[in-house]
């Protein structure tokens, strides 16, 4: 008599993502992965999607009813990223398909990052460097590079939550900064006195901050948050740095403020149409320019990816987590079936 096999679930990775999680993965799944890091159009991931019950993806890939709707079979999405614009949540759930982020584990990483570009934008680090590179630094000036403090100035923070505290937290103890918030929702007075952070309307916050800090989700009410109008409130001494989402500023009309010096300096990870660049940004010598980058640290990104694994494997009903993803956005599909 044969012994009848258990079918294992199949799952796909969508980019290519550490050995380690296709191995790790692989213990439990039978496992599609794209470690040559294939470009796939959305007809071509739908594709490969037939037959799947979880998709492993790391941030980029867009999860929309069409694509939901062509994979009847799929039952998770995981993602090793926190920001999750990408998928369509209501249409998951609504199917019936699991969805989780990655939050926590990059906060501290992405915080660092808006420091460093808080920090190269007003200190002029980048302009500085192409000058020495090009071989221009001839002898020292009284000015060269003179630009805005950090330390003793004041931080604007659009966003308070995980990353904007983390960002908060740094200004106020590590730099000596009086501590602006702006939030959809104010934190109970027990935060805020643990940040140093004071809550203040969106227009105070722009006027007022020396240095304004975007850490904010992105979605249909945050699109232009930072447009003409709000850039035209901020100091002309201030930075801005974007470590959120491209969108959440007009970059367009960032390379208008810039250039013509209404505000002095900004420090930009993500932006509108990434990878492209608007080529008004690209032009300038203020402006600091990474690309997405704030949760890119090695163990960071491990961590990440381990998490979005963690949830695959408990969403799929296996492991000591079955059933009960750590990061799930809508655990209500699971109890539900
Ligand atoms: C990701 C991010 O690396 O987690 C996020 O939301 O923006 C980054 O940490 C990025 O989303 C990968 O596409």
């Amino acid at each position: 008599m044969s012994t009848p096999t258990i079918q294992r679930a199949r799952v796909l990775i969508a980019r290519q993502v550490f050995d380690e999680t296709v191995e790790r993965l692989s213990r439990h799944f039978d496992v599609h992965h794209n470690q040559a890091d294939a470009r796939w159009t959305q007809a071509e991931l739908i594709q490969r999607l037939q037959g799947m019950d979880g998709l492993f993806i790391t941030g980029g890939e867009s999860i929309d009813a069409r694509l939901l709707q062509a994979c009847p079979q799929l039952r998770a999405v995981c993602s090793m990223a926190v920001g999750y614009n990408n998928i369509d949540l209501p249409a998951c759930t609504a199917r019936g398909v699991l969805v989780s982020n990655a939050p926590g584990v990059l906060t501290e990483t992405t915080a660092d990052l808006g420091f460093a570009l808080m920090l190269a934008a007003a200190r002029r680090i980048s302009e500085g460097e192409r000058f020495l590179r090009d071989g221009q630094w001839q002898r020292w000036s009284h000015d060269m590079f003179a630009g805005a403090d950090v330390h003793g100035s004041t931080l604007g923070v659009l966003g308070m939550g995980r990353i904007g505290q983390a960002i908060a937290r740094r200004g106020a103890l590590g730099f000596g900064m009086r501590v602006l918030y702006h939030n959809r929702s104010r934190l109970p007075a027990e935060a805020e006195a643990r940040l140093g952070a004071s809550y203040v309307t969106k227009e105070a916050l722009l006027r007022q901050a020396d240095h304004l800090m975007l850490v904010l989700p992105y979605g249909p009410q945050s699109h232009h948050a930072i447009g003409a109008a709000e850039l035209a409130l901020m100091k002309p001494t201030a930075t801005l740095t974007n470590i959120a989402r491209g969108g959440i500023v007009d970059d367009a009309a960032l390379a208008e403020a810039l250039r013509e010096r209404r505000i002095a300096a900004a420090g930009l990870d993500v932006f509108e149409g990434e990878p492209a660049v608007h080529p008004g940004l690209l032009a300038l010598s203020n402006v600091v320019l990474t690309p997405h980058i704030g949760s890119a640290s090695l163990p960071t990104r491990r961590a990440m990816a381990q998490l979005a694994a963690d949830n695959l494997i408990a969403a799929l009903g296996v492991g000591p987590q079955a059933g009960k993803p750590p990061t799930a956005l809508n655990p209500q599909v699971l109890q539900a079936s």
